[in-house]
């Protein structure tokens, strides 16, 4: 693996999942892989649970990790080519990513949908400059459509407590204050449909997610009967992204919490979500503190895919000093 951006990147699920069962199992055994090898982490974006459990993953592994918020003390960056950089920003994208690659062996880039252009988002710019132009290992940290260190820890959460060899699983839509990338959905359901899982998708008309990414998941609009039977409820706000709604909010509609009555359709279904989590917007506090919740074990399982991750590219790359 060069670079994991997406669900293809890491091959095989089940031996995957069995790769990071052994990290989890075993977390300090390949302590002197990353040895005298350092990770760039870079976060155009906020975040809490990847900027820690990637740091943690390199540093079992022997890394060193250095983190970058691009917002709080460089230099702004414009990444436009062909503006002229007469504004507030003194530094292009185009030097600082060679420039960014020449200080570390392996980047990690964090930089969200901008909402300005759903073709921009889309075709991963920002991503895709960093693979093209730093010369190095690119993990993503979330990108504009996916975030695939997270997915990969919801799947090893899932394989972790699944009681049937093919859960149904239902991602489901809860409203939020702010418009929220596609990103996590998206990625959910692109790596539950390559698991081979019972996807079932709800939310309200108009937050239809890209078709690429739904596959063959059913999508119901009634979100009472998407929760019937499931196994596992995974709960995700997004803003819309069919048509001229793209990166909009359409609905703030607190009937779609994730209540103890709505799990009680369930298959005494496990409660998931990414977090952050806003609290009786996206779910009610009972539902978040009740024992089938498993948002802390797997934010936990956030270590165990970025550690599986930065292992297999520290396996099959060779580094010219
Ligand atoms: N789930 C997740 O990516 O959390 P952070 O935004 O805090 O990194």
């Amino acid at each position: 693996m060069k670079h994991f951006t997406c669900v293809e990147d890491i091959g095989d699920l089940k031996i995957a999942v069995k790769e990071a069962l052994e990290v989890k199992k075993t977390p300090f055994k390949w302590d002197t892989l990353g040895k005298n090898k350092t990770m760039l982490l870079i976060f155009f974006d906020s975040s809490l649970r990847t900027r820690l459990s990637t740091q943690r993953a390199a540093l079992n592994l022997g890394m060193s990790a250095i983190v970058l918020d691009v917002n709080q003390g460089a230099w702004k960056l414009e990444t436009e080519r062909g503006v002229i950089m007469d504004g507030d920003k003194p530094e292009h994208i185009l030097e600082a990513i060679p420039v960014m690659g020449c200080y570390c062996d392996v980047i990690g880039v964090r930089s969200f949908a901008r909402f300005e252009s759903k073709a921009a988002d889309y075709q991963e710019v920002l991503l895709n400059q960093f693979i093209k132009y730093s010369g190095k290992p690119v993990v993503s940290m979330e990108a504009a459509t996916r975030h695939p260190l997270q997915s990969f820890a919801d799947l090893i959460t899932i394989e972790e407590h699944k009681k049937v060899e093919r859960p149904r699983v239902t991602l489901t839509w809860a409203p939020h204050p702010r418009a929220l990338p596609q990103a996590v959905p998206n990625s959910f359901a692109e790596w539950m449909n390559a698991a081979g899982y019972d996807l079932v998708i709800t939310h309200p008309e108009g937050y239809e997610l890209d078709p690429a990414f739904v596959g063959k998941a059913k999508v119901e609009y009634d979100q009472r009967k998407a929760f019937a039977g499931a196994d596992f409820i995974y709960a995700k706000n997004w803003a819309a992204y069919a048509g001229d709604s793209y990166g909009k909010i359409l609905s703030k509609d607190r009937s779609w919490t994730v209540d103890a009555e709505k799990m009680a359709l369930t298959n005494n279904a496990c409660f998931m979500h990414c977090l952050p989590v806003r609290r009786n917007m996206i779910a009610t506090d009972d539902v978040i503190e009740s024992p089938q919740s498993l948002v802390i074990p797997e934010a936990a399982n956030r270590v165990i895919s970025a550690q599986a991750v930065l292992k297999r590219i520290l396996e099959e790359n060779v580094w010219h000093i």
